[in-house]
């Protein structure tokens, strides 16, 4: 599996980076796109040759079609898409949130993903690869007031749509779906939450099935959210 070839949006922090470090170190070739270029550098300088940094937005086709250039010119072909850039949302509910706010986070959380899907979607299903999604939790069970929480039900909505385009021609689509995960999304640390790296074996796990089985969707949940009404 040496030979794979992976894009990552979101690939500057969190959860996008620990799944970079464990598809480094199995040997793969990692596309990291986020937009903080100093955090790519560090981090394409610490990886290795194995690693290139995209710095890039989501929110715009041309920064995406020059990414997916930049792949395969280097490597000339795209067999894996994690698809996993977002950001949350600004407090306030339906009733007093920043409308603005609202438009950048569902630039990213969703019309970041579909142009991420659309413009990678000829070279994944030329390797008949496969493409995993970021959803959450919030993306199967309403957060009170939370836009954030309906970008990832659009999320869901995506990804299950984008499988019913895309499975007959062999690629797969897998919607991880985590609950409260300790990264840079929140300002406070959450220790008794998930650790990136546990998102990232989950998203280990889906990619390492035969072509013939596909991880349809995976929810995966501290258990300090137990009895919490997140949990379905
Ligand atoms: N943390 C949680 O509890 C949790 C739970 C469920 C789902 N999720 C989802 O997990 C995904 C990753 O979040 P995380 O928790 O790992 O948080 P994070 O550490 O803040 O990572 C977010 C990543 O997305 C990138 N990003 C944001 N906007 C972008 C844009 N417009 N274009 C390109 N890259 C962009 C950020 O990099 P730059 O700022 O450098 O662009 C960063 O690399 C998100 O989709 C989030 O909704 C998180």
């Amino acid at each position: 599996m040496s030979d794979t070839v992976m894009l990552i949006t979101g690939a500057s922090s969190g959860i996008g980076e620990a799944v970079a470090r464990q598809a480094v170190a199995r040997g793969w070739k990692v596309a990291m796109l986020a937009r903080s270029a100093k955090k790519l550098e560090a981090l394409e300088k610490e990886l290795g040759a194995q690693v290139l940094g995209l710095s890039a937005d989501v929110s715009s086709e041309d920064d995406l079609k020059s990414a997916l250039a930049a792949v395969k010119e280097k490597w000339g072909r795209l067999d894996v898409v994690f698809a996993n850039a977002g950001t949350g949302g600004s407090p306030g509910g339906f009733s007093g949130a920043d409308p603005d706010g609202w438009k950048s986070m569902l630039m990213t959380n969703v019309y970041g993903l579909a142009l991420t899907l659309q413009v990678t979607s000829e070279a994944i299903r030329e390797s008949r690869g496969h493409v995993v999604i970021t959803g959450s939790i919030a993306g199967r069970r309403s957060l009170p007031g939370s836009m954030y929480s309906a970008s990832k039900w659009a999320v869901t909505g995506i990804g299950h749509g984008f499988r019913k385009e895309v499975g007959k021609h062999g690629v797969r689509v897998t919607l991880i779906e985590p609950g409260m995960v300790d990264t840079a999304f929140f300002d406070e640390p959450k220790p008794d939450m998930l650790k990136s790296e546990d998102v990232a074996r989950a998203v280990m796990y889906a990619l390492d099935q035969p072509s013939h089985m596909e991880v349809h969707e995976l929810v995966v949940l501290p258990m300090a959210q137990q009895g919490s009404d997140i949990v379905p």
